[in-house]
Protein backbone atom coordinates (compact mmCIF):
# COMPACT_ATOMS: atom_id res chain seq x y z
CA UNK A 1 0.00 0.00 0.00
CA UNK A 2 1.46 3.42 -0.89
CA UNK A 3 1.68 6.34 1.38
CA UNK A 4 -1.78 8.06 -0.29
CA UNK A 5 -3.47 4.85 0.16
CA UNK A 6 -1.99 4.73 3.63
CA UNK A 7 -3.53 8.39 4.62
CA UNK A 8 -7.01 7.00 3.18
CA UNK A 9 -9.54 8.80 5.55
CA UNK A 10 -11.87 6.02 4.69
CA UNK A 11 -11.69 3.22 7.19
CA UNK A 12 -10.67 0.02 6.22
CA UNK A 13 -14.36 -1.76 6.35
CA UNK A 14 -16.00 0.87 5.03
CA UNK A 15 -13.97 1.44 2.40
CA UNK A 16 -15.89 0.84 -1.58
CA UNK A 17 -14.49 -2.15 -2.61
CA UNK A 18 -13.51 -1.04 -6.44
CA UNK A 19 -11.41 -3.88 -7.41
CA UNK A 20 -14.66 -6.28 -7.17
CA UNK A 21 -16.83 -2.98 -9.30
CA UNK A 22 -13.66 -3.31 -11.57
CA UNK A 23 -13.80 -7.28 -12.39
CA UNK A 24 -17.36 -6.78 -13.96
CA UNK A 25 -16.26 -4.76 -16.73
CA UNK A 26 -14.53 -6.57 -20.14
CA UNK A 27 -13.15 -3.48 -21.03
CA UNK A 28 -11.25 -2.85 -17.24
CA UNK A 29 -10.04 -7.04 -17.60
CA UNK A 30 -8.12 -6.30 -20.44
CA UNK A 31 -4.29 -6.82 -20.54
CA UNK A 32 -4.23 -3.49 -22.14
CA UNK A 33 -6.56 -1.83 -20.54
CA UNK A 34 -5.95 1.63 -20.14
CA UNK A 35 -6.23 4.23 -16.66
CA UNK A 36 -9.49 5.10 -18.18
CA UNK A 37 -10.01 8.93 -16.68
CA UNK A 38 -12.69 10.14 -19.88
CA UNK A 39 -15.29 8.96 -17.81
CA UNK A 40 -17.53 11.96 -17.87
CA UNK A 41 -17.50 11.54 -21.35
CA UNK A 42 -19.18 8.44 -21.23
CA UNK A 43 -18.64 5.52 -18.71
CA UNK A 44 -17.34 1.53 -20.11
CA UNK A 45 -20.13 -0.70 -19.04
CA UNK A 46 -20.51 -4.11 -16.98
CA UNK A 47 -21.13 -7.22 -17.95
CA UNK A 48 -24.68 -7.05 -17.02
CA UNK A 49 -25.09 -4.40 -19.82
CA UNK A 50 -23.68 -6.66 -22.66
CA UNK A 51 -25.92 -9.88 -21.25
CA UNK A 52 -29.39 -7.85 -21.04
CA UNK A 53 -28.78 -6.07 -24.51
CA UNK A 54 -28.02 -9.42 -25.64
CA UNK A 55 -30.93 -11.33 -24.41
CA UNK A 56 -33.16 -8.69 -25.52
CA UNK A 57 -31.70 -9.20 -28.69
CA UNK A 58 -31.72 -12.80 -29.06
CA UNK A 59 -34.92 -13.29 -27.39
CA UNK A 60 -37.25 -9.86 -27.40
CA UNK A 61 -36.19 -8.06 -30.18
CA UNK A 62 -39.87 -7.05 -31.97
CA UNK A 63 -42.16 -4.22 -31.83
CA UNK A 64 -44.13 -3.53 -28.78
CA UNK A 65 -47.89 -3.48 -28.54
CA UNK A 66 -48.53 -6.80 -30.26
CA UNK A 67 -51.08 -9.41 -29.41
CA UNK A 68 -48.41 -11.83 -28.67
CA UNK A 69 -46.18 -13.21 -25.92
CA UNK A 70 -42.48 -11.73 -27.31
CA UNK A 71 -44.11 -8.19 -27.76
CA UNK A 72 -45.97 -8.39 -24.29
CA UNK A 73 -42.13 -9.25 -23.01
CA UNK A 74 -41.11 -6.17 -24.73
CA UNK A 75 -43.87 -3.99 -23.18
CA UNK A 76 -43.31 -5.82 -19.49
CA UNK A 77 -39.60 -5.24 -19.66
CA UNK A 78 -40.05 -1.51 -20.32
CA UNK A 79 -42.29 -1.07 -17.46
CA UNK A 80 -39.60 -3.52 -15.16
CA UNK A 81 -36.71 -1.03 -16.16
CA UNK A 82 -39.38 2.00 -15.57
CA UNK A 83 -40.04 0.91 -12.01
CA UNK A 84 -36.67 0.34 -11.28
CA UNK A 85 -35.21 3.35 -12.12
CA UNK A 86 -37.66 5.21 -10.27
CA UNK A 87 -37.20 3.32 -7.55
CA UNK A 88 -33.46 4.35 -8.11
CA UNK A 89 -34.51 7.98 -8.18
CA UNK A 90 -37.23 8.36 -6.06
CA UNK A 91 -40.01 8.99 -7.70
CA UNK A 92 -43.34 8.49 -7.39
CA UNK A 93 -44.37 6.21 -10.07
CA UNK A 94 -42.53 4.40 -13.36
CA UNK A 95 -44.65 7.51 -14.83
CA UNK A 96 -42.32 9.95 -14.24
CA UNK A 97 -40.00 7.84 -16.37
CA UNK A 98 -39.67 9.15 -19.83
CA UNK A 99 -36.73 7.13 -22.04
CA UNK A 100 -34.94 9.17 -24.96
CA UNK A 101 -32.15 8.91 -27.33
CA UNK A 102 -29.91 11.14 -25.09
CA UNK A 103 -30.12 14.23 -22.71
CA UNK A 104 -29.58 16.65 -25.46
CA UNK A 105 -32.47 15.35 -27.08
CA UNK A 106 -34.68 14.50 -23.65
CA UNK A 107 -34.17 18.56 -22.93
CA UNK A 108 -35.30 20.23 -26.25
CA UNK A 109 -38.51 18.21 -26.02
CA UNK A 110 -39.13 19.15 -22.34
CA UNK A 111 -38.54 22.32 -23.35
CA UNK A 112 -40.80 22.34 -26.53
CA UNK A 113 -43.24 21.05 -23.69
CA UNK A 114 -42.37 23.96 -21.25
CA UNK A 115 -42.97 26.56 -23.80
CA UNK A 116 -46.69 25.45 -24.01
CA UNK A 117 -47.13 27.32 -20.80
CA UNK A 118 -45.48 30.12 -20.75
CA UNK A 119 -45.98 33.66 -22.85
CA UNK A 120 -43.63 36.48 -23.94
CA UNK A 121 -42.28 38.23 -21.63
CA UNK A 122 -41.83 35.53 -19.05
CA UNK A 123 -38.13 34.58 -18.21
CA UNK A 124 -35.89 31.45 -18.18
CA UNK A 125 -32.91 31.43 -16.23
CA UNK A 126 -29.78 29.55 -17.95
CA UNK A 127 -26.52 29.71 -16.18
CA UNK A 128 -22.77 29.24 -17.27
CA UNK A 129 -21.98 26.60 -15.47
CA UNK A 130 -24.03 24.77 -17.42
CA UNK A 131 -23.47 21.95 -20.29
CA UNK A 132 -24.51 23.79 -23.29
CA UNK A 133 -27.21 20.72 -23.79
CA UNK A 134 -29.07 22.60 -20.45
CA UNK A 135 -28.30 26.13 -22.43
CA UNK A 136 -29.20 25.94 -25.95
CA UNK A 137 -33.36 24.39 -25.98
CA UNK A 138 -33.79 27.15 -23.25
CA UNK A 139 -32.23 30.44 -25.11
CA UNK A 140 -34.41 29.44 -28.54
CA UNK A 141 -37.34 29.76 -26.64
CA UNK A 142 -36.41 33.79 -26.71
CA UNK A 143 -38.01 33.30 -30.27
CA UNK A 144 -41.50 33.23 -29.10
CA UNK A 145 -40.95 36.06 -26.97
CA UNK A 146 -39.38 34.54 -23.72
CA UNK A 147 -36.21 36.56 -22.07
CA UNK A 148 -33.07 34.45 -20.81
CA UNK A 149 -31.79 35.53 -17.72
CA UNK A 150 -28.30 34.66 -16.95
CA UNK A 151 -27.22 32.88 -13.38
CA UNK A 152 -23.32 34.17 -13.82
CA UNK A 153 -20.47 32.44 -11.79
CA UNK A 154 -18.94 34.12 -9.03
CA UNK A 155 -15.64 34.32 -8.71
CA UNK A 156 -12.67 33.15 -11.22
CA UNK A 157 -11.31 31.48 -8.42
CA UNK A 158 -14.06 28.50 -7.53
CA UNK A 159 -16.39 29.57 -10.48
CA UNK A 160 -19.71 28.93 -8.47
CA UNK A 161 -23.68 29.59 -8.50
CA UNK A 162 -24.56 31.89 -5.73
CA UNK A 163 -28.15 31.86 -4.10
CA UNK A 164 -28.17 35.22 -3.43
CA UNK A 165 -28.02 35.78 -7.64
CA UNK A 166 -30.65 33.48 -8.06
CA UNK A 167 -32.73 34.95 -5.64
CA UNK A 168 -31.90 38.67 -7.15
CA UNK A 169 -33.51 37.41 -10.92
CA UNK A 170 -36.34 35.53 -9.10
CA UNK A 171 -37.08 39.03 -7.14
CA UNK A 172 -37.68 41.01 -10.34
CA UNK A 173 -39.95 38.39 -11.13
CA UNK A 174 -41.40 36.92 -14.73
CA UNK A 175 -38.47 33.80 -13.89
CA UNK A 176 -40.86 31.02 -14.78
CA UNK A 177 -37.93 28.12 -14.91
CA UNK A 178 -34.18 27.77 -13.46
CA UNK A 179 -32.24 25.55 -15.67
CA UNK A 180 -28.93 24.31 -13.76
CA UNK A 181 -26.78 21.51 -13.74
CA UNK A 182 -26.54 19.04 -10.66
CA UNK A 183 -22.41 19.50 -11.19
CA UNK A 184 -20.61 20.57 -13.92
CA UNK A 185 -18.85 18.44 -16.10
CA UNK A 186 -16.01 20.81 -16.33
CA UNK A 187 -15.16 21.72 -12.79
CA UNK A 188 -16.84 19.27 -11.30
CA UNK A 189 -18.78 21.33 -8.78
CA UNK A 190 -21.47 20.44 -7.04
CA UNK A 191 -24.39 22.68 -6.89
CA UNK A 192 -26.88 23.00 -4.46
CA UNK A 193 -29.82 22.26 -6.14
CA UNK A 194 -31.71 21.35 -3.15
CA UNK A 195 -31.75 24.83 -2.16
CA UNK A 196 -31.94 26.59 -5.58
CA UNK A 197 -35.67 24.55 -6.03
CA UNK A 198 -36.64 25.27 -2.74
CA UNK A 199 -36.05 29.19 -3.57
CA UNK A 200 -37.59 29.15 -7.71
CA UNK A 201 -40.60 27.33 -6.50
CA UNK A 202 -41.09 30.21 -3.41
CA UNK A 203 -41.35 32.41 -6.86
CA UNK A 204 -43.46 30.38 -8.86
CA UNK A 205 -40.95 29.03 -11.35
CA UNK A 206 -40.07 25.12 -11.99
CA UNK A 207 -36.67 24.28 -11.80
CA UNK A 208 -35.10 21.80 -15.05
CA UNK A 209 -32.22 20.18 -13.80
CA UNK A 210 -29.21 18.59 -15.95
CA UNK A 211 -27.92 15.71 -13.74
CA UNK A 212 -25.59 13.70 -16.35
CA UNK A 213 -22.61 14.52 -14.72
CA UNK A 214 -23.65 13.74 -10.96
CA UNK A 215 -25.93 11.02 -12.09
CA UNK A 216 -22.75 8.66 -11.92
CA UNK A 217 -21.29 9.49 -8.59
CA UNK A 218 -24.20 9.56 -5.84
CA UNK A 219 -27.11 8.72 -5.17
CA UNK A 220 -30.14 11.24 -5.97
CA UNK A 221 -33.68 11.28 -4.38
CA UNK A 222 -35.48 13.44 -7.07
CA UNK A 223 -38.87 13.79 -5.04
CA UNK A 224 -35.99 14.96 -1.98
CA UNK A 225 -34.56 17.50 -4.27
CA UNK A 226 -37.40 19.49 -5.21
CA UNK A 227 -36.83 20.12 -8.78
CA UNK A 228 -39.26 19.65 -11.50
CA UNK A 229 -37.16 17.90 -13.68
CA UNK A 230 -34.09 15.51 -13.41
CA UNK A 231 -32.30 14.53 -16.80
CA UNK A 232 -29.45 11.86 -17.51
CA UNK A 233 -27.29 10.14 -19.72
CA UNK A 234 -27.41 5.91 -19.53
CA UNK A 235 -24.37 5.69 -20.77
CA UNK A 236 -22.68 7.98 -18.34
CA UNK A 237 -24.23 5.96 -15.72
CA UNK A 238 -22.16 2.69 -16.69
CA UNK A 239 -25.53 2.10 -19.69
CA UNK A 240 -25.55 2.21 -23.39
CA UNK A 241 -26.27 5.26 -25.40
CA UNK A 242 -29.45 6.34 -24.36
CA UNK A 243 -31.11 8.95 -21.69
CA UNK A 244 -33.88 9.63 -19.07
CA UNK A 245 -35.75 12.36 -17.96
CA UNK A 246 -37.67 12.20 -14.18
CA UNK A 247 -40.39 14.87 -14.14
CA UNK A 248 -43.23 15.63 -11.43
CA UNK A 249 -46.09 13.59 -12.95
CA UNK A 250 -48.86 16.54 -12.47
CA UNK A 251 -47.00 19.25 -14.25
CA UNK A 252 -45.63 16.58 -17.08
CA UNK A 253 -49.33 15.80 -17.34
CA UNK A 254 -50.48 19.52 -17.91
CA UNK A 255 -47.83 20.40 -20.66
CA UNK A 256 -48.39 19.82 -24.18
CA UNK A 257 -45.70 18.12 -25.29
CA UNK A 258 -45.12 17.27 -29.59
CA UNK A 259 -47.28 14.11 -30.35
CA UNK A 260 -49.38 11.94 -32.62
CA UNK A 261 -52.94 13.07 -32.26
CA UNK A 262 -54.43 9.71 -31.18
CA UNK A 263 -51.38 9.21 -28.19
CA UNK A 264 -52.23 9.80 -24.57
CA UNK A 265 -51.29 13.52 -23.69
CA UNK A 266 -49.89 11.91 -20.46
CA UNK A 267 -46.66 10.67 -19.24
CA UNK A 268 -44.27 9.26 -20.11
CA UNK A 269 -46.28 8.29 -23.92
CA UNK A 270 -46.95 12.14 -24.32
CA UNK A 271 -42.85 12.66 -24.45
CA UNK A 272 -41.56 9.35 -26.18
CA UNK A 273 -41.92 9.70 -29.71
CA UNK A 274 -41.78 6.76 -32.37
CA UNK A 275 -39.84 3.93 -31.23
CA UNK A 276 -37.40 3.38 -28.35
CA UNK A 277 -34.03 1.97 -28.54
CA UNK A 278 -36.01 -1.60 -26.28
CA UNK A 279 -32.15 -3.05 -26.09
CA UNK A 280 -30.33 -0.05 -24.26
CA UNK A 281 -33.57 0.47 -22.34
CA UNK A 282 -33.03 -3.63 -21.42
CA UNK A 283 -29.14 -2.79 -21.09
CA UNK A 284 -30.29 0.23 -18.27
CA UNK A 285 -31.64 -2.61 -16.26
CA UNK A 286 -28.54 -4.26 -16.37
CA UNK A 287 -26.79 -0.88 -14.86
CA UNK A 288 -28.87 -0.23 -12.30
CA UNK A 289 -28.38 -3.71 -11.14
CA UNK A 290 -24.90 -3.78 -11.46
CA UNK A 291 -24.35 -0.77 -9.34
CA UNK A 292 -27.17 -1.46 -6.78
CA UNK A 293 -24.62 -4.64 -6.40
CA UNK A 294 -21.02 -3.23 -6.99
CA UNK A 295 -19.11 -4.51 -4.58
CA UNK A 296 -20.34 -8.06 -4.16
CA UNK A 297 -17.32 -10.27 -3.98
CA UNK A 298 -19.17 -12.58 -6.57
CA UNK A 299 -21.74 -10.65 -9.01
CA UNK A 300 -25.34 -11.96 -8.13
CA UNK A 301 -27.98 -13.12 -10.84
CA UNK A 302 -29.98 -10.00 -12.15
CA UNK A 303 -33.57 -10.00 -11.64
CA UNK A 304 -35.92 -11.22 -14.09
CA UNK A 305 -36.03 -8.41 -17.22
CA UNK A 306 -39.85 -8.40 -17.53
CA UNK A 307 -41.32 -8.31 -13.85
CA UNK A 308 -40.48 -6.31 -11.04
CA UNK A 309 -43.47 -5.30 -8.84
CA UNK A 310 -44.06 -2.28 -5.77
CA UNK A 311 -42.17 -4.38 -3.00
CA UNK A 312 -39.69 -5.69 -5.21
CA UNK A 313 -38.85 -2.19 -6.72
CA UNK A 314 -38.55 -0.74 -3.30
CA UNK A 315 -36.25 -3.05 -1.99
CA UNK A 316 -33.99 -2.65 -5.37
CA UNK A 317 -33.96 1.33 -4.90
CA UNK A 318 -32.79 0.75 -1.31
CA UNK A 319 -29.99 -1.47 -2.23
CA UNK A 320 -29.07 1.14 -5.03
CA UNK A 321 -29.39 4.14 -2.83
CA UNK A 322 -27.15 2.21 -0.32
CA UNK A 323 -24.46 1.60 -3.06
CA UNK A 324 -24.06 4.85 -4.39
CA UNK A 325 -24.12 6.30 -1.26
CA UNK A 326 -21.14 4.15 -0.78
CA UNK A 327 -19.46 5.08 -4.27
CA UNK A 328 -20.02 9.03 -2.86
CA UNK A 329 -18.00 8.43 -0.25
CA UNK A 330 -15.40 6.55 -2.21
CA UNK A 331 -15.36 8.92 -4.62
CA UNK A 332 -15.27 12.30 -2.17
CA UNK A 333 -11.37 10.92 -1.08
CA UNK A 334 -10.71 9.80 -5.04
CA UNK A 335 -11.58 13.27 -5.68
CA UNK A 336 -9.36 15.08 -2.69
CA UNK A 337 -5.99 12.52 -4.41
CA UNK A 338 -7.01 13.96 -7.35
CA UNK A 339 -7.13 17.71 -6.83
CA UNK A 340 -4.00 17.45 -4.92
CA UNK A 341 -1.98 15.62 -8.21
CA UNK A 342 -2.87 18.37 -10.41
CA UNK A 343 -2.83 21.09 -8.18
CA UNK A 344 0.91 19.39 -7.39
CA UNK A 345 1.85 19.62 -11.38
CA UNK A 346 4.34 22.56 -11.85
CA UNK A 347 2.44 25.45 -13.79
CA UNK A 348 -0.90 23.62 -13.39
CA UNK A 349 -4.37 25.97 -13.09
CA UNK A 350 -7.45 24.01 -12.00
CA UNK A 351 -10.31 25.50 -13.10
CA UNK A 352 -12.67 26.01 -10.50
CA UNK A 353 -11.90 25.11 -6.69
CA UNK A 354 -8.36 23.88 -6.13
CA UNK A 355 -8.54 22.93 -2.68
CA UNK A 356 -8.64 19.16 -1.58
CA UNK A 357 -9.76 19.91 1.66
CA UNK A 358 -13.12 20.65 0.13
CA UNK A 359 -13.58 17.55 -2.43
CA UNK A 360 -17.08 17.26 -0.75
CA UNK A 361 -18.41 19.63 -2.43
CA UNK A 362 -17.25 18.46 -6.04
CA UNK A 363 -17.00 15.28 -7.96
CA UNK A 364 -13.89 13.49 -8.95
CA UNK A 365 -13.26 15.48 -12.36
CA UNK A 366 -10.68 18.19 -12.74
CA UNK A 367 -9.96 20.54 -15.61
CA UNK A 368 -7.03 22.42 -15.77
CA UNK A 369 -4.21 24.03 -17.72
CA UNK A 370 -0.54 23.75 -18.23
CA UNK A 371 1.51 26.65 -18.08
CA UNK A 372 3.44 26.79 -21.59
CA UNK A 373 1.27 23.57 -22.22
CA UNK A 374 -2.10 23.51 -24.96
CA UNK A 375 -4.34 21.20 -23.46
CA UNK A 376 -4.43 18.62 -26.49
CA UNK A 377 -0.38 18.01 -25.82
CA UNK A 378 -1.20 17.22 -22.47
CA UNK A 379 -3.46 15.05 -23.29
CA UNK A 380 -1.41 13.24 -25.56
CA UNK A 381 1.22 13.13 -23.24
CA UNK A 382 -1.14 11.24 -20.65
CA UNK A 383 -2.11 9.02 -23.86
CA UNK A 384 1.41 8.46 -24.22
CA UNK A 385 1.50 6.92 -20.82
CA UNK A 386 -1.86 4.51 -21.14
CA UNK A 387 -4.04 7.47 -20.04
CA UNK A 388 -7.32 8.63 -21.96
CA UNK A 389 -7.99 11.57 -20.80
CA UNK A 390 -9.80 14.55 -23.04
CA UNK A 391 -9.03 18.23 -24.40
CA UNK A 392 -11.69 20.97 -25.34
CA UNK A 393 -14.54 23.08 -23.89
CA UNK A 394 -16.73 19.76 -23.17
CA UNK A 395 -19.38 21.30 -24.11
CA UNK A 396 -19.57 24.35 -21.96
CA UNK A 397 -17.61 27.07 -23.56
CA UNK A 398 -19.46 29.69 -21.37
CA UNK A 399 -18.02 28.33 -18.20
CA UNK A 400 -14.50 28.46 -19.42
CA UNK A 401 -14.77 31.84 -20.59
CA UNK A 402 -16.13 33.23 -17.64
CA UNK A 403 -13.49 31.76 -15.54
CA UNK A 404 -10.72 33.34 -17.45
CA UNK A 405 -9.52 30.44 -19.73
CA UNK A 406 -9.42 30.55 -23.61
CA UNK A 407 -12.60 28.07 -25.07
CA UNK A 408 -10.53 27.46 -28.39
CA UNK A 409 -7.82 25.86 -26.88
CA UNK A 410 -10.03 24.29 -24.27
CA UNK A 411 -8.84 22.77 -20.70
CA UNK A 412 -7.63 19.18 -20.30
CA UNK A 413 -10.30 16.84 -18.29
CA UNK A 414 -9.52 14.12 -16.45
CA UNK A 415 -12.55 12.41 -14.99
CA UNK A 416 -12.59 9.56 -12.48
CA UNK A 417 -15.69 7.64 -11.25
CA UNK A 418 -15.89 4.32 -8.68
CA UNK A 419 -13.46 1.87 -10.52
CA UNK A 420 -11.17 4.47 -10.79
CA UNK A 421 -8.26 3.73 -7.72
CA UNK A 422 -6.31 5.71 -5.81
CA UNK A 423 -2.97 4.18 -7.12
CA UNK A 424 -3.80 5.14 -10.49
CA UNK A 425 -4.66 8.82 -9.37
CA UNK A 426 -0.87 8.37 -7.91
CA UNK A 427 0.19 7.29 -11.34
CA UNK A 428 -0.93 9.84 -13.03
CA UNK A 429 0.07 12.57 -10.69
CA UNK A 430 3.61 10.81 -11.72
CA UNK A 431 2.46 11.31 -15.43
CA UNK A 432 1.96 15.04 -14.94
CA UNK A 433 5.24 15.12 -13.35
CA UNK A 434 7.59 13.99 -16.73
CA UNK A 435 5.44 16.71 -18.88
C1 LIG B 1 -23.33 17.86 -17.98
C2 LIG B 1 -23.78 17.31 -19.30
N1 LIG B 1 -25.01 17.58 -19.73
C3 LIG B 1 -25.48 17.11 -20.90
C4 LIG B 1 -24.69 16.35 -21.72
C5 LIG B 1 -25.25 15.84 -23.01
O1 LIG B 1 -25.58 14.51 -22.84
P1 LIG B 1 -26.10 13.62 -24.05
O2 LIG B 1 -24.92 13.19 -24.83
O3 LIG B 1 -26.81 12.48 -23.37
O4 LIG B 1 -27.04 14.44 -24.85
C6 LIG B 1 -23.39 16.04 -21.33
C7 LIG B 1 -22.51 15.26 -22.21
O5 LIG B 1 -21.30 15.33 -22.14
C8 LIG B 1 -22.92 16.54 -20.08
O6 LIG B 1 -21.68 16.28 -19.64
Amino acid sequence: MSHSEAASPLAADTAFRADRARRRFAALRRSDAPHFFDNAAGAQVPDEVVAAMREHLEHRNVQRGGRYDRSRAVDAMILATRRRLAACLGAEGPEEIIFGLNATSLTRIAAEAVRSKLRPGDRVVVTRLDHEANVGPWLRLERHGIEPRWWNVRGDADARLDLDDLETMLREGGVRLVALPYASNISGRIVDVAAAATLARAHGAWTYVDAVHYGPHGPIDARAVGADFLVFSGYKIFGPHMGFLWGRRELLDSLDAVREHFIPATAPYAYEGGTQNFEAIAGMAGALHYLATAEADAPPPPPPAESCDEAGAAAFGAAFHRSMARIRAYEIDLAARLVRAVASTPGATILGDADPGRADGRVPTVSFTVRGRQPAAVVDHLASHGMHARDGHMYAPQLLRAAGFDPDSGVARVSLCHYNTPAEVERLGQALHTL
